[in-house]
């Protein structure tokens, strides 16, 4: 089977076996067969955060658990819980256009539902885990599916439990949000202020941030229908204040933000822009013109190339800055 059109970076490669799921209980008839236990796997949502280096030699299963319910508390807290395969985007989309409040920063960013827990998707000042209340996994060694609450994911910057302890033991079923029918409007992060002053919003609604959200996105990142990427490649590193005081030094206007006790955030776009690879061009791949952290297939890149390419950005930045970037896209190989 192809996986070309099930990966946002457009990359030609083939799966073994692949299986379509539609409802929650075919997980657990699918592991009746023992074949599939000792089987390579790859779940796969919309293939917007993974980089196919080969051809995958074994079964990938294809979240596609649909429908989206709500539910509101006399309090104002609304719980809306949406199936792993509806369109993160869709999701968003229903909660603003029903004025329910919490999600709208995270507005345009691809991907399932499903998905957006495993490295607690986050945007423009708000993280997944801000809006989280539960979701269902079904547990491949037992076949039980299992409950985590928010305590349970040990959410952190693009990390949860599903990348770390429990790596490749869980598929996610559906999750739970808590959202609000009284909006608190967050709009400091970034160039959102400015965006809605240039549209002349004082007030804004949640509608507005979301569209604000959106427009800043589209001036910044390719769209995948066009140019093969997968958002950032990287994360943006954390490194000690004593590190970025060195840094500081050499670079007085290194891009980087508080993050946490006597921690520091760099950009890892300005980093990688800084070594002189924003917008090059390395064969079929390169990094995005308006955005160096987006590695790109300019068309018929494989998955090998891009990730020769990650490497030696990884290397330039290292000898440049002493500062190792980790790779933020998960890679298949
Ligand atoms: P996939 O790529 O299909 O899968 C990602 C990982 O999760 C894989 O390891 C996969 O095995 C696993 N997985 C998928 N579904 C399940 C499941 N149901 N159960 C268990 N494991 C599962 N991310 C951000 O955080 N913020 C951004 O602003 C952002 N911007 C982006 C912009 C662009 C243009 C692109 C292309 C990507 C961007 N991303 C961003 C990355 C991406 O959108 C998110 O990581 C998204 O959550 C991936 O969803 P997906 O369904 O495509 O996941
Ligand atoms: N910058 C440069 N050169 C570049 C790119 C960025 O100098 O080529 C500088 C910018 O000028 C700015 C800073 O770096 O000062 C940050 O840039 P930006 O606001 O574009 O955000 P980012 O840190 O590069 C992160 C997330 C994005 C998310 C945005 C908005 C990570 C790894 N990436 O990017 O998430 O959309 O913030 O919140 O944390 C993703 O995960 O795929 C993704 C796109």
């Amino acid at each position: 089977v192809s996986l070309k059109n099930f990966n946002t970076f457009g990359i030609e490669a083939t799966a073994r076996y692949f299986v379509e799921i539609n409802q929650e209980q075919e997980l657990a008839e699918l592991f009746t067969n023992p074949k599939w236990l000792t089987t390579q796997r790859l779940i796969l949502g919309g293939g917007s955060n993974m980089l196919l280096v080969n051809n995958f030699d074994g079964l990938v299963i294809r979240l596609n658990i649909r429908g989206i319910q709500h539910y509101i508390h006399s309090d104002g807290k609304i719980i809306v819980e949406a199936g792993a395969g509806e369109v993160w985007n869709d999701l968003v989309n229903f909660c603003v256009d029903h004025d329910f409040a919490g999600m709208e920063n995270l507005s345009l960013i691809p991907g399932s539902v499903g998905a957006s827990p495993i490295q607690n998707i986050g945007a423009y000042g708000i993280e997944l885990k801000d809006v989280f209340e539960s979701c269902r996994a079904f547990e491949i060694a037992t076949k039980q599916v299992k409950v985590f609450n928010n305590a349970d994911c040990q959410f952190g910057y693009r990390e949860s439990v599903f990348k770390t302890a429990l790596n490749g033991q869980f598929i996610i079923t559906s999750v739970k949000f808590k959202l609000s029918s009284t909006p608190t409007i967050n709009i400091s992060y970034g160039a959102i202020e400015q965006e809605l002053v240039n549209r002349g919003i004082n007030a804004p609604t949640i509608k507005d941030v979301s569209r604000a959200v959106s427009a800043i996105r589209v001036s910044k990142l390719p769209d995948p229908s066009t140019i093969g990427n997968s958002g950032s490649f990287f994360k943006n590193p954390v490194i000690t204040a004593s590190q970025f005081e060195n840094i500081k030094a050499n670079y007085p206007n290194v891009a980087n933000y508080p993050a946490g006790e006597g921690l520091v955030k760099l950009a890892a776009g300005w980093l990688i822009e800084q070594c002189g690879w924003k917008g090059k061009i390395v064969g079929n791949t390169g990094t995005w013109k308006n955005q160096a952290l987006v590695l790109v297939n300019h068309g018929g890149a494989t998955g090998q190339e891009i990730y020769n390419l990650s490497s030696q950005i990884i290397d330039s930045v290292f000898t440049k800055f002493g500062v190792m970037l980790e790779r933020e896209v998960n890679i298949v190989s």
